[in-house]
């Protein structure tokens, strides 16, 4: 089922710009003289020979700078502040060591996400466990690799605190915070309005922040909110420090992420420094200004500097003209999961065309990557590139219709590096135990 965009859709006439379309690819993204496009210096037609489509290819260079920008950029305006990637993002080791390497710390929801973080080598005192339904395992598994902090967002997160810290040790906590935000994002991906699933309403709040300070193993070192993901407005985000202020003055103020992104040309989400300025601005009004403020995006680090590269498997002409590829609903969800738009282009015929719908290859009507996009002369054998698909992509793929899910290309200055391998054959045998 599909949640409309709660604003304008995007959608493309067939003056498409060759620079329009560009724009949406990572920084650094040209054009070799035969008109293929190069990411991250590597031509995306050498990559698929390479690597197969589909593929998922990462601007290295374009994220490190990203990454870089965020905490630069928030360090500049509070200085006793950390950026923690929202591994849900984009959770596989190499996505992780990076953002370690860039000295983010990183958000991991649920037991998953934290043994990739350690595997990718981050310090576990840095890592943010999130999960509104975490299990005793994920607790248990927190608290031995010794996570830095636990976000409390039920009563019985805390039970299974009590129960898990071993005498002589402490672990750090927020509590999760409803601001009772409404954002204008898809009603999916809205997290911080009444009545949301996440987190305890500031009157329920309160009675947590009192069973954590009355905890000897726990310290309740502060307050977590997040308003939601891909949403384009900064005063959204920043209307959530008020309400969790109310709540008091702690050591900690956890801000979430949210940040949207260009996925379309009609999406104009506000730059890092306008985003920066609004929230922190609002903590300047209403936080303590000794606190130290963290702070989670995900899909505003990742999503603009990769993409998807198929192959054009048949192209099926009638009232609509079908350009079907190798990929679709197992290596992206979002179409289908919220009604996300995502532009397109041949990877060697850049702009302009006539205005098709590219499908994909799985059993559901809803299995469309990008509805009347225009496309030059799409043919079969084509390569077809997406743009903006770095973000809860890879974090989605699936098996369905035995999909083997894609591999990950890092490219940087001209070098490709797989970091993930297609998945075989072989493994969508790998789980199934009955003879
Ligand atoms: C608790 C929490 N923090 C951070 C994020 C990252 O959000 P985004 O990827 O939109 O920046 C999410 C995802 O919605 C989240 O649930």
């Amino acid at each position: 089922m599909r949640t409309e965009p709660a604003r304008d859709g995007g959608r493309q006439d067939d003056e498409t710009s060759p620079d329009d379309l560009l724009g949406l690819f990572p920084s650094g993204t040209s054009r070799d003289g035969d008109g293929m496009l190069r990411v991250g210096g590597c031509r995306l037609d050498e990559l698929a020979a390479e690597y197969g489509t589909p593929a998922l290819v990462v601007a290295e260079g374009a994220v490190r700078q990203q990454a870089r920008d965020y905490r630069e950029q928030l360090s500049a305006r509070w200085p006793d502040s950390q950026v923690a990637f929202a591994s849900k993002a984009f959770p596989c080791t190499a996505v992780q060591r990076l953002m370690v390497s860039e000295g983010l710390w990183l958000d991991v929801a649920g037991g998953g996400e934290i043994v990739t973080a350690l595997a990718a080598g981050a310090d576990p005192a840095t890592l943010i466990l999130h999960g509104n339904a975490k299990t005793t395992e994920e607790i248990e598994l927190a608290v031995s690799s010794g996570v830095g902090t636990v976000v409390v967002d039920n009563f019985d997160d805390i039970d299974r605190l009590e129960a898990a810290v071993p005498a002589g040790r402490v672990q750090g906590c927020l509590v999760r915070v409803i601001p009772g935000v409404q954002s204008s994002t898809y009603a999916a991906y809205a997290t911080g309005h009444a009545g949301s699933k996440f987190g305890l309403a500031p009157a329920v709040a309160r009675q947590a922040i009192a069973r954590i300070e009355a905890a000897g193993r726990l310290r309740m070192d502060g307050l977590h909110t997040h308003v939601g993901s891909q949403i384009l407005h900064a005063e959204e985000l920043a209307a959530a420090v008020a309400p969790v202020a109310a709540l008091g003055d702690y050591p900690v103020y956890d801000l979430g992420g949210g940040l949207g992104c260009r996925y379309t040309y009609s999406d104009y989400p506000p730059s890092l420094a306008d985003y920066l300025d609004t929230l922190i601005g609002a903590a300047r009004e209403h936080l303590p200004a000794g606190a130290r403020i963290l702070i989670e995006p995900g899909r505003s680090v990742v999503a603009p500097s990769a993409v998807t590269v198929y192959r054009v498997t048949t192209v099926k002409p009638g009232a609509t003209t079908f350009v079907a590829v190798d990929g679709g609903m197992g290596d992206n969800l979002e179409v289908a999961l919220v009604g996300q738009r995502f532009e397109a282009t041949i990877a060697d015929r850049v702009g302009g065309g006539e205005q098709v719908t590219v499908v994909g290859r799985h059993c559901e009507s809803g299995d469309v990557i990008s509805e009347d996009v225009p496309l030059r002369d799409p043919r079969v054998g084509d390569l077809l590139a997406v743009p903006v698909t770095g973000a809860y992509c890879y974090t989605m793929s699936n098996n369905y219709n035995g999909a083997r899910r894609i591999p990950v290309v890092f490219a940087d200055s001209g070098d490709p590096r797989l970091v993930v391998r297609r998945e075989r054959w072989d493994e969508l045998l790998s789980r199934d135990v009955a003879s």
